[in-house]
């Protein structure tokens, strides 16, 4: 078989992993990889893809961002980017398409097994929201640069007697905010799941100041609605129609309004992009060699319209209709967890 792999949506640590690993099970079974550059741009003809052997792929399981690139194009937009994609499919003599990415890029995956192309997806991003898998590749890194700054800030924070607020990604959940704060030790993790208004925050900030905490780190998802404060509100959007979370600033409002309302000295940090740059963690690496490695066998045996999932630990198989049906919150435990070691007082 000859067989198309592309990366498409936000980019994040683990998909060179996961593009070597699907080199090196395919290869391994004979069949033929064609590398498409920047995603489902790439099909639209914009550039020749590449053909990609084990040497290609030498060297690149620790390496952050994608050697394929990246972007975020719905191709499904209008009738000539349709054609366009199917005709460039046709032409490549492709015969099975590997797509790694998330929400997005999985959905026009399923777009096109129904037109009768046989494609198998890779669940990848650091929102980690996709449904039917516990873990996304990206995740593990991006709560690990969540930790390691708040780590950092606690010092500084210390230093200065200061709120820290530190603001996570995390388009509608808060698996990054939740996953790094708890892990950081913030004082404060405000996400989606858990609504929470102004005065509940500054409450909480007097009551620990009340029992001598000199320093307190808040951690806040980009996307979380309080009640009382006004985020930014003119934003742009995406060619999926996603607005851009970072416009809204909700870490800058929310460390302006800590410092007007109690008189405590506030900072804010974005972590932003940092969260998805550099060097995937060894878990990170190990899931996207896995999830890889098993893509390959479902389009080895077949199949079309699925994807390698793990649950309970172990790798399985979910349908992309699935997998793409509702946006995944934050699992009731966690939210128990963030309740008790870092929620709001009562
Ligand atoms: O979906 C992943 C994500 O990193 C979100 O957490 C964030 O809101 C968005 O992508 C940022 O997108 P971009 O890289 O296009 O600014």
């Amino acid at each position: 078989m000859r067989i198309g792999v592309l990366t498409g949506g936000g980019d994040a640590p683990g998909l060179n992993a996961a593009i070597r690993a699907v080199v090196l099970r395919a290869t391994a079974l004979g069949h033929e990889v064609l590398g498409i550059a920047d995603g489902w741009a790439g099909l639209l003809g914009e550039a020749e893809p590449r053909p990609l052997v084990a040497r290609d792929v030498a060297g690149i399981l620790g390496d952050g961002g994608t050697m394929l690139g990246t972007s975020r194009t719905d191709p499904r937009k209008d009738e000539r980017s349709r054609r366009a994609v199917l005709g460039s499919i046709q032409r490549w003599r492709l015969d099975a398409l590997v797509a790694i990415g998330g929400n997005d890029t999985l959905g026009v995956a399923q777009w096109l097994d129904a037109q009768g192309v046989r494609v198998v997806g890779v669940p990848k991003t650091v929102d980690n929201d996709l449904s039917e898998t516990e873990f996304c590749i990206g995740f593990d890194t991006a709560i690990t640069v969540v930790a390691d700054a708040l780590d950092r800030l606690r010092t500084t924070a210390s230093a200065h007697h200061r709120v820290v607020v530190v603001e996570a990604m995390g388009r509608d959940t808060g698996w990054v905010a939740a996953f790094g704060g708890l892990a950081g030790g913030a004082d404060l993790i405000i996400i989606p799941e858990i609504p929470v208004s102004g005065e509940d925050i500054i409450r909480t900030m007097k009551r620990r100041r009340a029992i001598g905490d000199p320093d307190i780190l808040v951690v806040v998802s980009e996307a979380v609605e309080i009640e009382g404060l006004e985020a930014q509100t003119a934003l742009d959007r995406d060619a999926f129609g996603h607005v851009r979370l970072d416009q809204r600033a909700i870490g800058a409002v929310l460390a302006r309004y800590i410092e007007q309302r109690t008189g405590i000295e506030a900072r804010q940090v974005v972590l932003g992009h940092l969260q998805r740059g550099g060097s995937p963690t060894a878990i990170d690496r190990l899931r996207a060699t896995r999830f890889g490695n098993a893509a390959i066998d479902l389009v080895d045996s077949g199949k079309s319209g699925v994807l390698p999932v793990q649950r309970a630990g172990r790798i399985e198989t979910a349908t992309m209709a699935d997998a793409v049906r509702e946006v995944r919150r934050l699992s009731d435990d966690y939210i128990e967890l963030v309740r008790r070691f870092a929620g709001v007082v009562g």
